[in-house]
């Protein structure tokens, strides 16, 4: 993560702008006075630099929850920030110098609102969940140019290898998002997906809620899929494999198809450490049977009037609100010059969406930008509008 080490922070008078950087107020955690987010705009995005006291040095990074895609814009605000503010920068892993032009002439990452608002129009998709290395991605994508792959993974340092491979191998057909795949999967239109891979996924052993096989991703699984499409489950922990036969089969109707020990193509990075070390690998292959109905999402992200006092958004901070079929936590409370802000997780529990809320005399909005418009966001937006109101 991409960190400035300062001696002493020292504010701006904000707004501030410079070479076309922009910091528009400080929000500041009401338990910790040693937080600050400080709102940022770079080319548009808005995003949040954090400072943070850790093991005693005070630093000034990136808010993983808002971080941009690109890691350039996060270095020009850092770096804007520190020289503005004439900040003591004590150690930094920032840099100015050489870009890596490999991918500055990426195209292939895309954010998640160029999916939201407007799937890609292809005859053909195929979607991998957590790539890792790539390899098997990258391998998909050079054989069958007629398919558009889209590569989903959280881990910046895997998206920037592949996304390297990408520019070297001149492939046109893959696209990468960095986001949670299994809130991904509730906005990929029905029936147009050939091929879902999901490889080696982190097995969550002691937080299952985490993983991505759930009761609701195949559902979605099926949804996208189209009539014979296949999602493709490959692993080596036999628990993960056991919880996930256990999911699959608990559907009225289903077709599956179980190996043990079979060998695909191209073999991942850890599949050759797994192999080395004799384990066995279950594959647990659905084909899709289905036509699903068209995706129709309907609602949107207005929020009431706000009519009570700050002391009550204060409450909330460390609150965890139920409803059916999902929670609201709020869990932390920030404030700002005019208002109040809530750090939030809501949605369903197997796919939350982690997001900031900022109340602002009766206004309240989402920051910096809306929720994913999903079934579960907007079920649970319903539900925070009358939190906040009731
Ligand atoms: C154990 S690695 C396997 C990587 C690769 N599929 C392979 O076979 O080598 C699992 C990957 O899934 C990613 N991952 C975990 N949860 C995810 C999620 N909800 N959405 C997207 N990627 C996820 C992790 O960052 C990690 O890179």
């Amino acid at each position: 993560m991409p960190h400035l080490h300062i001696e002493k922070f020292n504010k701006l008078e904000l707004p501030y702008e410079k070479d076309g950087v922009s910091f528009n107020f400080f929000a500041k955690n009401t338990k910790h006075d040693d937080e600050i987010l400080i709102s940022t705009t770079v080319e548009d995005e808005d995003f949040f630099l954090l400072l943070k006291d850790d093991e005693n040095k005070t630093l000034l990074k990136t808010d993983k929850l808002t971080r941009p895609a690109s890691t350039q814009k996060v270095h020009n605000a850092l770096l804007t920030y520190a020289k503005e503010a004439k900040l003591n920068v004590l150690s930094s892993n920032v840099h100015t110098a050489a870009k890596n032009i490999h991918l500055e002439k990426i195209t292939a990452l895309k954010n998640i609102e160029y999916f939201a608002d407007n799937f890609p129009d292809v005859e053909d998709v195929a979607i991998e969940v957590g790539f890792g290395s790539g390899r098997h991605l990258l391998h998909q994508a050079k054989n069958n140019p007629n398919t558009l792959y889209i590569g989903i993974e959280i881990h910046r340092p895997s998206i920037e290898q592949v996304l390297k491979q990408i520019s070297i191998q001149e492939l046109d057909n893959l696209l990468v998002l960095d986001y949670d795949a299994r809130l991904f999967m509730e906005l990929i239109p029905s029936n147009i997906v050939s091929q879902i891979f999901v490889h080696f996924p982190v097995p969550w052993d002691k937080k299952p809620h985490r993983r991505v096989i759930s009761t609701s991703f195949i559902e979605e699984a099926r949804r996208v899929l189209k009539v014979g499409g296949t999602l493709e489950l490959r692993t080596d922990s036999e628990n993960y494999y056991a919880y996930s036969y256990e999911i699959f089969i608990n559907f009225p109707k289903i077709t599956l198809n179980i190996r043990k020990n079979s060998d695909i193509e191209i073999s991942s990075k850890y599949e050759d450490r797994w192999k080395r070390m004799e384990k066995n690998i279950y594959d647990v292959t659905m084909i899709n049977d289905l036509d699903s109905k068209a995706l129709n999402i309907e609602g949107d992200f207005s929020f009431n009037e706000y009519k009570d006092d700050y002391d009550k958004l204060l409450s909330l901070s460390g609150v965890t609100k139920r409803f059916e079929g999902g929670f609201i936590h709020f869990e932390r409370a920030y404030s700002l010059e005019d208002g109040i802000m809530l750090r939030t997780s809501m949605g369903s529990f197997d796919r939350p969406e982690h997001l900031y809320v900022v109340v602002r005399g009766k206004d309240i909005n989402y920051y910096p930008s809306m929720p994913l418009k999903s079934k579960s966001n907007l079920r649970a937006h319903k539900f925070l509008n009358e939190v906040l109101n009731g």
